[in-house]
């Protein structure tokens, strides 16, 4: 299709090769710029190292049926992340359906048979994660969707496990194989490196930042000219106000938020089950410690104007914009530093010492691990700590913006059913703070935080911010009046039976029982209208009764909606001598849960990806094969099948 294209852009990728005189392109699939960026930094390495011209591509942006034109001495990398049960990311889902389709054609009509790719060689990385069942399902397919047409893939497909933590050293260890290889095919040799911009930044010393129009973290035109127009999308957020906030714990060091963001007038739409996305600012107090250690804390507002030096370049963020806003609205400072960006970084070091130090923690995975991973120190921090808080100046603002990833919003499950409040989106967070005990920072994440710190703007807390972090919470994304926050919506397949009859078990520990709160709420609407209701039975599992039973008081006024449809199960694991987990509970009603399993009962996990939905689903066979009294393999073929039909839905993170 070309929904997509911008007017004036071709979706001719070998068109756009040969106008731009490069022969290796680098597609991604991404959902949250890990794959992106590691398409940037292939791009940039087969350049810096092995003299390739290679530009980066989002698979959405291009068509595939001429792919069999594809120039022989040309390279093609996929860079390709699996999302959830096994499926394309957003951007690639085109392109997915495109190979895996029942009658593939390509612009010279040739059919699979006739091997239409094998002009075609590529290279290829999966990024996944192996607490999921699908893993790297994505570049798998692929691989075996380019084998079949008769592409030629140069080393091996290399498969990154997010799950097993690993996604960064297996990226490193898969490209030195992959990259001889592909020297030896294309009669390349590796080069001294030598560090070429990708971006050029002016200072505009004639423009001032609040009386010109200079991008100061609105998104995009519209917001630039204060006012936000539609389509919403995750390309285009919309500045929400937050009706009401609200803290669901009553411990005072640990933070769960409540909050209803209202999307009337906006045009965006959900149903219950879906996912919204939360747009992120980095707080203050980081801010201003990656300025000051760059040495530009003292310019942090002058203008700039950053432009790709090369024409398949594309700027991360608008222009012209400033130090400050860069940094605060589009790059993810706080995550973890990547061993590559280290050596990358090396020779731009302060002094000779430091530079030995960097080339020393980019160069040994297990010294990097001891120096960078085990103490959980984001990119200024490290060098805070390396050149005793000397700053880095010769750290070009290019390399910045190339080695950070674009901030990338984060999802969360919608708490509020789109039935009872179709304007009115709830999210149940809980806020990340972590304390390590070789780290001298308290991990703070950075969109709870920010949450956080708005329900505290909101309630005028006498003592918000006891940490320091220092969000700016009355920007140019603020200035709609009141608090806001930028969203769009994400559609999702975890979803209610359309027959509200049907039975339903839900299994949410934690804040995984966001979406079991909607689902809920909706069936206890319905019953509240006279509908007639299925069974409708929860699992929820905290720490103590009186310290994190979400919504404990709103279940009971459900209850009284529902009557004895509804059925809570609520372990405490804290509260007794022993830990008690939901799958506890879940053993204890076994025989009534496989009455309701043989009824077609709905089945639905959400939460915790790495450990509790794969112990439910293991336990869920185990139930299965007692009661019904068959094998266990027979038990698991039978919860795979559950699966398959949707009978069985999972929402998990990790
Ligand atoms: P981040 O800043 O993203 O940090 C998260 C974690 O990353 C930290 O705790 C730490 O473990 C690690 N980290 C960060 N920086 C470093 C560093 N420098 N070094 C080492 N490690 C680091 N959450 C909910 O609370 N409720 C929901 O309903 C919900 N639904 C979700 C639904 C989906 C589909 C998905 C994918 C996720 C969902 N999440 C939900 C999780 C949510 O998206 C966020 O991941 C979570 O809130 C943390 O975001 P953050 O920006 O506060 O933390
Ligand atoms: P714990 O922290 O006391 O171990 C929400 O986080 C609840 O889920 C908490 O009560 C937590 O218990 C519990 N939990 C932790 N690991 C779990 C697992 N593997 N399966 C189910 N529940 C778990």
């Amino acid at each position: 299709g070309n929904g997509t294209a911008k007017p004036g852009k071709s979706r001719n990728i070998v068109e756009k090769l040969e106008q731009s005189d490069k022969n290796c392109v680098v597609f991604y699939g991404s959902q949250t710029g890990t794959a992106e960026d590691y398409a940037s930094r292939l791009a940039k390495e087969g350049h810096s190292r092995f003299g390739l011209n290679t530009m980066v591509a989002d698979l959405e942006e291009y068509d595939f049926d001429n792919l069999d034109q594809f120039p022989e001495d040309k390279l093609a990398v996929f860079v390709l992340a699996t999302y959830g049960e096994g499926e394309p990311t957003d951007n690639a889902v085109e392109f997915y359906e495109f190979l895996s389709g029942d009658d593939v054609t390509f612009s010279e009509g040739t059919s699979a048979a006739e091997k239409p790719l094998s002009n075609l060689k590529y290279v290829a990385f999966g990024l996944g994660n192996n607490t999921y069942e699908h893993y790297n399902s994505m570049v798998r397919n692929v691989d075996k969707f380019l084998t079949k047409f008769g592409a030629r893939r140069l080393g091996a497909a290399g498969e990154g496990d997010d799950g097993a933590g690993t996604m960064e050293e297996d990226f490193l260890a898969w490209k030195e194989p992959m990259w001889a290889e592909v020297c030896e095919k294309m009669g390349l040799e590796e080069r001294e490196a030598v560090y070429e911009p990708v971006f050029e930044i002016t200072e505009k010393a004639d423009m001032d930042a609040e009386e010109d129009e200079v991008y100061l973290g609105e998104p995009n035109k519209n917001h630039l000219e204060g006012s936000q127009k539609g389509p919403f999308n995750a390309n285009n957020p919309f500045i929400a106000p937050i009706a009401e906030s609200k803290e669901l714990f009553t411990a005072k060091d640990r933070n769960c938020l409540h909050m209803e963001i209202d999307v009337s007038g906006s045009n965006l739409s959900y149903t219950t089950g879906d996912h919204i996305a939360i747009w992120p600012t980095n707080p203050g107090k980081e801010v201003d410690r990656f300025l000051s250690i760059l040495g530009i804390a003292s310019k942090r507002h002058t203008v700039i104007a950053v432009k790709g030096l090369d024409p398949t370049a594309k700027v991360p963020f608008p222009s012209p914009t400033t130090y400050d806003a860069a940094i605060r609205y589009h790059m993810e400072i706080c995550a973890p530093v990547s061993r590559q960006f280290v050596s990358t970084l090396a020779p731009f070091a302060p002094s000779e010492e430091v530079k030995a130090e960097m080339v020393k923690i980019g160069g040994d995975k297990d010294y990097f691990h001891e120096k960078v991973i085990d103490r959980n120190l984001n990119l200024a921090q490290l060098l805070e700590i390396l050149s005793n808080g000397e700053p880095w100046s010769k750290v070009p603002f290019s390399l910045v913006i190339e080695g950070l990833v674009k901030i990338q919003p984060r999802y969360y499950s919608i708490s509020s059913s789109s039935l009872v409040q179709k304007d009115k989106i709830s999210i149940t967070a809980v806020v990340e703070s972590i304390a390590k005990p070789n780290s001298p920072h308290v991990l703070k994440g950075v969109t709870t935080n920010y949450l956080l710190a708005l329900k505290q703007k909101q309630h005028g807390d006498p003592e918000p911010d006891p940490h320091g972090l220092n969000y700016a919470l009355t920007g140019p994304r603020n200035k709609y009046d009141g608090v806001h926050v930028p969203i769009h919506v994400r559609h999702s397949n975890f979803k209610l039976p359309s027959d509200p009859t049907k039975p339903i078990i839900m299994v949410g520990p934690g804040t995984g029982v966001a979406p079991f709160r909607a689902f809920v709420q909706e069936r206890a609407a319905l019953a509240r209208a006279g509908q007639p209701v299925g069974k409708t039975v929860l699992f929820f599992g905290c720490r103590r009764k009186e310290e994190d039973f979400l919504y404990e008081n709103e279940w009971q006024t459900y209850e009284k909606d529902l009557g004895e449809n509804f059925i809570l199960h609520v372990a405490f694991s804290r509260d007794g001598p022993k830990k008690v987990y939901v799958q506890h509970k879940i053993e204890e009603y076994a025989e009534e849960l496989d009455k309701l399993l043989q009824q077609k009962a709905y089945f639905y996990v959400c939460g915790d990806a790495a450990n509790m939905a794969r112990e439910v689903n293991a336990l869920l066979a185990q139930i299965i094969s007692k009661q019904r009294g068959v094998p266990e393999s027979k038990a698991e073929e039978i919860v795979k099948a559950m699966r398959a039909s949707n009978q069985y839905q999972e929402d998990v993170w990790s």
